[in-house]
């Protein structure tokens, strides 16, 4: 069990006096699956950071369970805009170090752990044992990604994770994204910074839209699981939210 609660927010960077979250409230109950969306700068990874605990409000509470977030922590997995991987490792050291963080198991059980789930995210053993620095940018990103599903937190926070990925990888991310979520024993909470609306809607039981760091939208998505994408897009609701949500990014109110 993991509610995450922002509890009156305000973020104001160092040496500006701009908000770039402004009483911000907002609770994302246990075992939910929360997109943020909106235009560049609108505060989606500041709002993301805070619950990794790596940024502390300005003013205002973060909490898990009602527990003030005081820094990151192993309850929770993140995949951040800039994906983090350690350069000096390999692909897999980077998967086996994370791991080896959590598990006390031994070697070959972690290597080969880390070695399924980086041939799940669609890496093979020749990217297994590349640097970082010879992979593209949606390489990179599954590699982050692999991290974060391998470490298996309750929690999961992702910025932007398939961005840099072709549109059937970005489909086949979503699905293991979503068996993961659905097998898990308890429901896991995730929280999914994204700029495509139909990435939202498709993962999400609610859209957050967000703009000059507030709240602008916060839109239940009434699909029942498991979704068939190329299904749920022929509903009229889908178009209706769609609109909406399209609407709301765009700075344009009902
Ligand atoms: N470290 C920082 N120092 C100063 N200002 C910052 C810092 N990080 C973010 N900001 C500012 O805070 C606001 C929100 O930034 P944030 O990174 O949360 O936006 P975002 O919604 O994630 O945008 P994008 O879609 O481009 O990733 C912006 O105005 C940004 O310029
Ligand atoms: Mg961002």
């Amino acid at each position: 069990m993991s509610t995450i609660t922002f509890e009156d927010i305000n973020v104001v960077y160092e040496k500006t006096e701009h908000y770039a979250l402004k009483n911000l409230n907002l609770e994302i109950q246990s075992g939910q699956i929360v997109s943020l969306i909106g235009p560049s700068g609108c505060g989606k990874s500041t709002t993301l950071n805070l619950a990794s605990g790596l940024l502390k409000p300005t003013s205002g509470h973060v909490k898990i369970n009602g527990q003030e977030i005081t820094g990151p922590g192993l309850d929770r997995g993140v995949v951040f805009q800039s994906y983090s991987l350690f350069p000096w490792m390999t692909v897999l050291e980077n998967i086996t170090f994370a791991l080896q963080q959590k598990e006390k198991e031994r070697k070959e059980i972690i290597t080969k752990k880390a070695a399924e789930i980086l041939k799940k995210v669609g890496l093979n053993e020749k990217v297994q044992k590349s640097f970082p620095s010879q992979l593209s940018g949606g390489m990179q990103q599954r590699v982050a990604i692999a991290r974060m599903f391998v470490l298996d937190a309750p929690v999961f926070l992702m910025d932007e994770p398939f961005s840099a990925v072709d549109e059937i990888t970005r489909n086949q991310l979503q699905d293991l994204l979503l068996k993961l979520w659905e097998e898990g024993e308890t429901k896991k909470t995730v929280l999914v910074v994204t700029h495509n609306i139909d990435e939202a809607i498709f993962l999400s039981d609610r859209v957050v839209v967000l703009r000059d760091g507030q709240i602008q939208q916060d839109i239940l998505i009434p699909f029942k699981r498991p979704r068939d994408r190329f299904k749920i897009d022929q509903e009229e609701a889908y178009t209706k939210i769609r609109h909406d949500l399209l609407k709301a990014v765009s700075g344009e109110y009902n």
